[in-house]
């Protein structure tokens, strides 16, 4: 059986940071305020010069170290972004061009907002569980700086910019062992981009904690595993109250949870391969351990996927 490995992952933060107090500067709102309601402290925003593609190919070329490989290795690129360079060409091509990758594999961009980077992990996972791809590069990358709108405090405070990678090979020993994702558009303005981002933030909240216990749950009894059986779980990181209500529903105590929404802010597709780097790099993440990963978007999207690390 082939499996889908993962052999390396990589981070990249924009340099600038700004902390609650700094918001405080720009719009009607307090460190408290933000703190309390999403855990969030900073987060980083894009240089004005900085595109999603420059965010992705840091991260991109740290993944790519550290799983010890050339960057014409890769025969697939997936950047799963909701906020891309331009409409077109994608996000994914142009990162494959700024990589200096000429092997002529497909590169193509995945839009599933927050729940983006599961997505686009699947659908490696399926590229390579079926035969067309041996090593592919999956990114999470966001500037959703632009898109904020500064008059509405409810939104505003919450977002940040960033990117995350993974390389995925193919391997015949366990890697990504189940995944799944649902979407439901009758939801779509609940959270939404038009152009600037709004949100019912209460009624996101309910629906983010309702369907990623489910979808969770869906995993586990696939797995016939408990939740407790998690070594890590890996979050979007959007909120704190809704991750803690995710861990408490899956019996998980918050010490196995990776939680880096205080320093990021929701940084959408990047928030879990951020997270992801984060805990593999500082050593928390093992050889052999279970890692979830969950996440909810706008759309709505949401899915979870479970990898033998
Ligand atoms: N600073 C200060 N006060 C604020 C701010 C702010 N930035 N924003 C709102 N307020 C005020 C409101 O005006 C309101 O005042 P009022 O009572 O006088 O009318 C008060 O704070 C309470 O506002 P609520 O909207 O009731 O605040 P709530 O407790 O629901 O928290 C929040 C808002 C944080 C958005 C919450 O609903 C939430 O966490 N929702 C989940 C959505 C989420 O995390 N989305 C991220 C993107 S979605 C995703 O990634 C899936």
């Amino acid at each position: 059986m082939t499996y889908s490995k993962i052999i390396g992952t990589g981070s990249y933060l924009p340099a600038k940071a700004l902390t609650n107090y700094d918001l405080e500067k720009m719009v009607d709102t307090s460190h408290d305020w933000i703190v309390t309601r999403s855990g969030i402290v900073e987060r980083h925003f894009a240089a004005d010069n900085e595109l999603t593609s420059d965010l992705a190919l840091q991260a991109s070329r740290r993944a790519i170290e550290a799983a010890g490989i050339k960057a014409d290795e890769i025969d697939l690129i997936i950047v799963a972004t909701t906020s891309p360079d331009m409409p077109f060409p994608s996000t994914a091509c142009i990162l494959q061009d700024k990589l200096g990758i000429r092997n002529g594999g497909a590169a193509f961009d995945m839009q599933a907002v927050c729940g983006g980077f599961v997505f686009a992990l699947n659908t490696a996972d399926l590229y390579i569980k079926g035969g067309q791809a041996k090593t592919v590069l999956v990114v999470g990358a966001e500037v959703l700086s632009r898109m904020l709108d500064w008059n509405d405090r409810t939104t505003c405070v919450l977002f940040g910019d960033g990117a995350g990678a993974v390389v995925l090979r193919a391997s015949d020993k366990p890697g990504i062992v189940a995944s799944k994702l649902h979407s439901d558009g009758q939801h779509r303005n609940m959270l939404k981009a038009d152009p600037k981002v709004s949100m019912d933030g209460k009624a996101v909240f309910k629906f983010a904690v309702t369907v990623l216990s489910e979808v969770v749950e869906e995993v586990l009894e696939e797995q016939k595993m408990a939740g407790t059986d998690i070594d890590w779980l890996v979050p979007h990181q959007a909120n704190i109250r809704i991750i803690e209500a995710t861990a408490k529903k899956l019996g998980l105590g918050m010490d196995n949870v990776v939680v880096t929404v205080a320093n990021h802010g929701n940084t959408s597709a990047a928030s879990i391969p951020l997270a992801l780097d984060t805990a593999v790099r500082d050593g928390r993440i093992k050889a052999g351990q279970n890692i979830l990963l969950e996440a909810v978007g706008g759309g709505f999207t949401w899915g979870a996927v479970l990898i033998k690390w």
